[in-house]
């Protein structure tokens, strides 16, 4: 049962919903912050994982890393190895529209991507794929519930974080009305729809490719707790 990426033997160890930052360290900064009776289940590669209870309901945090490749490997793993159901990527994005602010939140409802991740994989010929709406319902409502406004809006997966080829930004913005970008959602929304599963994804701004405004770390890790708290909320 254990796999390459992750050392769990028994299936009771991952919930059935897991919510993926993609930064390990922010996966023990959730469990430690707002779960009671924390395991934690996976080392491998220091791409920590914990399961806990939120409100009384089992849930698991567990490291992406960064880009398609990695939450490929480790998404991939879960729904087909553990029997995970859902899950839900908690993590950053740029913005690429002035009407986005450093800081809002975004719930994606789905990723363009140019990446051949899909095609490669499962020969999806798609250049956009879709989050599940009935997470995306529970994510909102969870939202609505905190008082929290979110953005519902496509996304851009990008393949590449540094690029100096062409203005990239404008022409997906333009072409396909991406409002921000990052760098896993087209990866993990393809696993899911091959695998029969539920994915989603609700993003926190961290820079914009507008104004060129940044957080700091130590911001950044405050100002996910909304972002969060609304998929804790979702998740039970
Ligand atoms: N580009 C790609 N991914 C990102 C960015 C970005 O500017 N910010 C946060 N994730």
């Amino acid at each position: 049962m254990a796999t390459p990426h992750i050392e769990v033997n028994d299936k009771n160890l991952i919930a059935s919903t897991v919510l993926m930052p993609g930064d390990p360290l922010r996966a023990e900064y959730i469990a430690n912050t707002y779960l009671t009776d924390v395991v934690k289940i996976n080392n491998v590669r220091n791409m920590f994982g914990f399961t806990g209870y939120y409100k009384g309901k089992k849930v698991t945090v567990m490291g992406s890393g960064m880009g398609m490749p990695s939450i490929g490997i480790y998404s991939y793993e879960l729904f087909d190895v553990y029997g995970v159901e859902n899950i839900i990527r908690i993590g950053s994005c740029g913005a690429y529209s002035p009407k986005i602010k450093i800081y809002d939140v975004i719930i994606a409802t789905s990723a363009f991507s140019e990446s051949t991740y899909a095609k490669v994989a499962y020969g999806y010929e798609e250049n956009i794929l879709n989050a599940n709406s009935y997470l995306n319902q529970r994510l909102n409502d969870s939202a609505k519930k905190l008082g929290f406004p979110v953005y519902n809006e496509i996304i851009h997966s990008s393949d590449v974080f540094y690029r100096n080829c062409g203005n990239v930004f404008h022409d997906v913005r333009d072409k396909y009305g991406c409002i921000a970008v990052e760098m896993e959602s087209f990866a993990l929304f393809a696993n899911a729809r091959y695998l029969h599963k539920k994915a989603a994804c609700i993003l926190t701004v961290s820079d914009s490719l507008v104004t060129h405004e940044a957080t700091s770390s130590e911001e950044r890790q405050k100002s996910f707790n909304r972002m969060m708290e609304i998929a804790l909320d979702a998740a039970i």
